[in-house]
């Protein structure tokens, strides 16, 4: 696994980066989980920014100000449903993280840390999601030089060591 793509067991509202991305919801108004932290983290001035977004489609993300975060932006993206596989669910999955990285790369962000996105409220596998979450973290890592670091953020041991080992798993694979 490239040296710039770090997995880490932390809490991502903690993280001095340029930009966290919070696993939102279409309304992008806040919630519960990694949304709701971000939101309890950053402060009112976040979801009155959020306000005038007018919503993200599933896929896609938004950037907005990190407010009083210790990352200078948020970018929100939406995530998949999981409902079994046959809903194009990876392939939006993967979306998230690209739009994410190339919206990080338009704000001239170095430093981007990530949830697992869709794998907590929205049920997507773990084991599933950090395959394609590190692959897509692998091929923009690949093609861009505004990027430097990508940060995978794990909130459980748990799903700490299945990032580990989908990174090994994909590092045999070179
Ligand atoms: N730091 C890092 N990761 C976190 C944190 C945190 N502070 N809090 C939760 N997580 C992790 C969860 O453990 C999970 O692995 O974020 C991952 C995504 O889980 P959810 O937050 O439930 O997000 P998701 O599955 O994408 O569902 C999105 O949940 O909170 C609502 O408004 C949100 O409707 C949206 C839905």
């Amino acid at each position: 696994m490239d040296q710039q793509i770090e997995i880490i067991h932390d809490d991502i509202t903690k993280l001095h980066v340029d930009a966290i991305v919070n696993a939102a919801n279409s309304s992008l108004l806040g919630g519960g989980g990694v949304d709701g932290a971000i939101h309890r983290a950053a402060g009112p001035q976040l979801l009155e920014e959020c306000r005038v977004l007018h919503g993200c489609e599933t896929g896609e993300a938004k950037i907005t100000k990190g407010y009083n975060l210790p990352a200078k932006f948020v970018i929100h993206t939406v995530g998949p449903i999981w409902h079994g596989g046959t809903h194009n669910e990876d392939d939006l999955l993967a979306r998230c993280y690209r739009n994410s990285l190339q919206v990080a790369e338009l704000q001239r962000v170095a430093t981007i840390a990530f949830p697992s996105i869709s794998t907590g409220v929205y049920g997507f596998p773990i084991e599933r999601a950090s395959r394609i979450a590190l692959r897509e973290m692998s091929e923009y890592l690949a093609h861009t030089t505004q990027v430097k670091k990508i940060i995978a953020v794990c909130f459980s041991q748990h799903d700490y060591q299945i990032y580990l080992s989908s990174a090994q798993e994909s590092d045999g694979k070179r």
